[in-house]
Parts: structure tokens; sequence; C-alpha cells
């Protein structure tokens, strides 16, 4: 177990070709009721298809060219026959197209909620390996091939067979021989099916990755647009971005030049067939063994088929990109594990919480070297404190072992006694808060920016802790107050601002153990030593770990711990450290002296 977050994967092989195939077998199980719904009435589709030619080989026997000494009947019967069942065929066609539409686009809906949730789930390591547009491009470019292979692909593809069959049924039934001889340019389509599709299958995996490469180096560019623009980079940034695009124009015409290769020939190889049939059909007729209706029925088949052959041809490409595209999600979709739950859960001791870190050692990947070393740290219930040291110490990474982003390579975390590793995830971290260093806010008003950590809250308190945080100095002169609305699509707020809002959410949340990475670096010394003097009593009774580079936020903690590459170096309480020699006084003794 020590080691086991290193050989967890978040980067799967992706899925092999049966195990894909069954993958999307399941999925269109689901949706089994149109699914078999649209084969019906292909299957519809299809003897209509049969039906049709047959009674305009009826026509032409019957009322036509009657043979000599039978009695010629009236035509009109079998135009009515015709014209019925060719608006039968339309309608049918249309409830078709209905039908597995449908399926298509439900199942696209169905793998991007899977995918958006498991997402959710995803440990934070596979955000540290996976870009942004990546992932993006696996819920969205991703997905369409594979709702145009089941919502249009798969029934075509049935359909095709099936017209592909009953044609030769009837065709062998009227004359066997015939038959045969109009079977000449089967193999030779046959080959070049199969081999389209070998030389396509590699290409379209190819356009599916260049796709997500393209989508990933737009996000890098807009995420990171301000950076672009302040250096000038925009050049760099067009050049990288036209590589990516050309890429995808490299795979996309080499597709398109294998589909031209292949495609054409399914087109062409039928007039084999039909030249066929007009040579020796001709000579039955001639010779009174085929009618002319029999003769026609022969030729109008086998001009039907041309579709279905080359809808072959483009279905089996289709299918070949929906499959490399169900690949990569499947991958996702059960390669990569969540973080793991205990099997039997233990619950939480009740009040105030210790923490505790036993001989931790933690490195973000298996070949990354240790970022924390064996570390030792204990902090008592209701303790507050505070974790000095340079930049680069490890701090963040530190504080990220407690809500459990990332388990340690080694050693425990315990909360109250329990190793974290049997909790739930959800109680774990229903009773941590956390403020990140960089806060995140959601795109939505102040107030559910604020309670986001509660939905059970109480306004009172609400705006207790704004004030603890310093939410109220600023929150009354937005806009709308507390309603405004936050973030992308709403006013920006400082960074400062941010960090406060992020504060007092973390209060609110009223959780055991609250986690505080830098929480005031962005607000200016004058609004931290007043903001410290109004937090320390709303943390009262609370558990503290809080990362600071700054002496005001220090003046938080009953105890400070200085960490330097990954190690605790000098610990004790803040106004003693000052005094002394040691890691903290290097750190602070300046400004205490300014
Ligand atoms: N996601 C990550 N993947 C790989 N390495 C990382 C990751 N995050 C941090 N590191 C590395 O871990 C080390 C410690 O980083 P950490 O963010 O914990 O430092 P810190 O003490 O919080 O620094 P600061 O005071 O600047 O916030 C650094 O060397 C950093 O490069
Ligand atoms: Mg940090």
């Amino acid at each position: 177990m020590p080691e086991g977050h290193r050989s967890r994967t978040v980067d799967p092989p992706e899925r092999g070709l049966v195990p894909t195939f069954r993958g999307l077998l399941v999925l269109w199980w689901g949706e089994r009721r149109l699914g078999f719904l649209g084969l019906a009435l292909a299957l519809c589709y299809t003897l209509l298809s049969i039906a049709i030619p047959l009674l305009q080989q009826e026509a032409i026997d019957n009322a036509i060219d009657v043979a000599p000494g039978h009695h010629r009947q009236s035509i009109w019967p079998y135009l009515i026959g015709i014209v019925a069942l060719a608006t039968v065929r339309l309608g049918v066609n249309f409830s078709r197209r209905f039908a597995t539409s449908r399926v298509g686009i439900r199942i696209e809906a169905t793998m991007r909620g899977l995918l958006y949730s498991a997402y959710l789930r995803y440990p934070r390591r596979f955000y540290d390996r996976w870009a942004t547009g990546q992932v993006l491009s696996r819920a969205t470019n991703d997905l369409y091939p594979i709702r145009y292979f089941i919502g249009w692909g798969l029934v075509q593809g049935v359909q095709s067979v099936m017209m592909i069959v009953a044609a030769g049924i009837v065709l062998v039934l009227v004359n066997a021989q015939l038959a045969l001889y109009s079977a000449i340019a089967m193999p030779p389509i046959t080959l070049l099916v199969l081999r389209f599709a070998r030389r396509v299958s590699p290409i379209s995996t190819e356009v599916q990755a260049r796709k997500g490469d393209v989508t990933e180096m737009a996000d890098e560019a807009v995420v990171g647009i301000e950076m672009v623009q302040a250096f000038g980079r925009e050049d760099i940034v067009r050049d990288r971005f036209g590589d990516r695009a050309e890429g995808v124009r490299g795979a996309v015409l080499r597709q398109a030049g294998v589909e031209a290769r292949h495609l054409p020939g399914l087109f062409y190889l039928p007039a084999l067939s039909i030249a066929a049939v007009v040579y020796f059909g001709g000579r039955a007729v001639i010779g009174g063994h085929l009618t002319i209706g029999q003769f026609v029925l022969f030729e109008t088949l086998l001009l039907q088929l041309v579709w279905p052959l080359e809808a072959i041809g483009w279905i089996t490409n289709l299918g070949q990109r929906a499959l490399a595209s169900a690949a990569r999600s499947f991958a996702w979709l059960d390669g990569i594990e969540p973080l793991a739950e205990p099997l039997q859960p233990l619950a939480l001791p009740a009040g105030p919480l210790s923490i505790r870190f036993e001989r931790v050692t933690f490195a973000y990947g298996g070949d990354d070297p240790d970022v924390l070393h064996d570390l030792d740290l204990d902090v008592a219930a209701g303790e507050i404190v505070a974790i000095c040291g340079p930049t680069g110490s490890g701090k963040t990474t530190l504080l990220s072992l407690v809500p459990r982003f990332y388990d340690p390579t080694a050693g425990n975390v315990l909360i109250g006694g329990v190793n974290i590793r049997d909790l739930t995830v959800t109680d774990l971290r229903g009773a941590v808060a956390l403020v990140t260093q960089r806060p995140v806010l959601f795109s939505a008003p102040l107030r559910d920016n604020l309670t986001a950590g509660r939905e059970d809250h109480n306004w009172d308190d609400v705006l207790a802790a704004c004030v603890a945080a310093g939410v109220d100095e600023f929150a009354p002169r937005l806009p709308d107050g507390y309603d405004t609305l936050i973030g992308e699509r709403g006013v920006n707020l400082s960074g400062g601002q941010r960090q406060r809002v992020a504060l007092a959410r973390a209060l609110i949340a009223d959780t055991r153990v609250v986690v505080l990475d830098d929480p005031l670096s962005a607000v200016d010394t004058l609004t931290e030593r007043r903001l410290v003097r109004r937090l320390k009593p709303a943390l009262a009774g609370r558990t503290v770990l809080v990362a600071t580079q700054r002496l005001s936020t220090v003046a938080l903690a009953d105890r400070v711990v200085v960490l330097r590459d990954g190690r605790p170096v000098q610990s004790g309480i803040p106004r003693d450290l000052l005094g002394a020699d040691g890691a903290f006084s290097e750190l602070f003794g300046d400004e205490v002296a300014a």
C-alpha cells in the first residue's frame, strides 16, 4: 500500500478492439428499444426495396411484354402498387432515420455524462498529467464519430448487408446461373473494402489524436492570453498552433487520399456485374430462358446494390473512427482509478480533531524527486500551526495531503487519530475546509460563492464570517452587493478580494479542520494585521494548518514549523523563535528589524 500511488496510472493504454466493441454494445443495449426499432424498420425498408422491382418485373411480364398466348393484364394495379409501396417505404425510411439518430445522440450524451462525472472524480495527478485541451477534446471531438457511427452507420451497415443478402436470394431464385455471373464483381469489391478498412484505420486514430493537440494548443493560448500578449509571444503561439493545425490538416488529407483511392472503385465495380448481366442475360432472353421482366429485375437490383456496397466502405471507415475514439474514451473511463476508498470506512471521533503526519514521504510522480522527506508533524486538536519556509520548500504540497489531493508515497496522515485513508473521501473533505494559494471562485453570485461549502447556511453566520474575513469591507460596494455575479460573466474581483471570499467560504463551511495556503498573501500588510486580529477568534476551537510567507500571518499561529527542502528544521512559539538564531529568524529577521 505505501508504494500504491506510484503504480496507479493516469496514462492508461487505449482499450483493445474487442473490449471497445463490447463497451459500445453495452451502451447500445441501454437504448435497445429504439435500436431494435431502427433495425426492424431497416428490415422493412429492405423488403420493400426488393418488392418494388419484383412488382416491376410482374408489370413488364404481365402487362407490357406478354408471352404469346397469354392474356395482357391492365398495368394500373401494378403502377398503383409500386407507388403505394414506395410511399410506405418513404415513411419507413423517415422513421428509421429518426429512431437511429436518436440512439446515436443519446449514446453520445451518455458517454459525455460518464466522462464528465469521471472527470469530477479523477485524482489531481490526472490533471497534472493531462492538458485541459486534451481533457475537453475527449468529451467533445472524440465523441462525434461515435454518434455518427451509432446514429447512422451501424443501422445503415446492417441494412446494406440485408439488402445484399436479400437481393442475392431473389437473383438466385430467379436464375441461379445468371446470379453467379452477376456476382463477378463481388470478390474484388470485398478485397477493396478490406484493404480500405486496413489502410484508413491508423490514419483515423491519428486524426482524432491530432484534433486533441489542436484543442490543447488553442486552450493554452486562451488561458495564457495575458502572458502571450504581455510578452509579445503571439507569433510563437500562432506558429505552434499552426504546426498543430498543419498536423491535423496533413492527417485529414491523407485520410481523404485513402478514401479517394478506394471508394470510387466501389462505385465502378458493380458496372462489371451489370455488363455481365447485359451479355449473359441478353443471350438468355434471346434464347427464351429469361423474360424481359426478369432481365430488368436483374439490372434494377444490381443498380440498387451500388449504394449499399459503397455505404459498407464508408461505414467501415466510420466504424474505425468510432472505435478509435471509443477506445480512447473507455481507456479513461475505466483505466483511471479514482482515489481509493476504504472497504470498511471508519468514522471521525467527535469534538476537535488533531492532525498528525507520520513519517510522510512524498513525490509527485514515480520519477520525480521526493518533495517531502520522512516528515513527522503533530498538530493538537484546536491548535493553529503555521508552516513557514522558503518558496518551493513543500508547504503547499504538505497541505494538499490533508484533503487527500495526493496520497503520501510512504507514511500516513491521521486526523483525529484516524488514518485518512480509512475515511470515506466525503467524510474527510466534509471535515476539512481549504483555502488554496490561488483561490478559484465559481461563476456565480457572491452569495453562492460564499455558501458553496454549506447548503444549510444561516445568513447571520455567513455575515459573521464575512466580517472575520474582511469581505464586509468591499461586498456592500459591489453593484448588487452580495448578489453580484462573480467571475467570467460577472464582476472580476481583485486578487486580495478573491482571497478574502475564499477565506470566508472556508469559515462558513464550519469544519473542524481548516487548511489555509497563504490566505492573505494578496492583501496589504495593514489589512492583513486587521484581518488576523478578527480571524483568530473566528478560528477558535478549530484545528488550523496555515502555510505562509508573511510574518503578520504567522501572528495567527500558536506554533510555527519551519520547512526547508521538505524537512521540518525548526519548531516553536513565534515570539521565542524570532529572538533565537535559526531558520525562522533567517526567514523573517530582516522584516522585524525594518
Ligand atoms: N503538481 C506538481 N507536480 C510536480 N512537482 C510539483 C507539483 N507541485 C509542486 N511541485 C514541486 O514540489 C516542490 C514543492 O512545491 P510547493 O508548491 O509545495 O512549494 P511551496 O513551499 O508551497 O512554495 P511557495 O511558497 O512558492 O508556495 C517544488 O519543487 C515544486 O516544483
Ligand atoms: Mg505554496
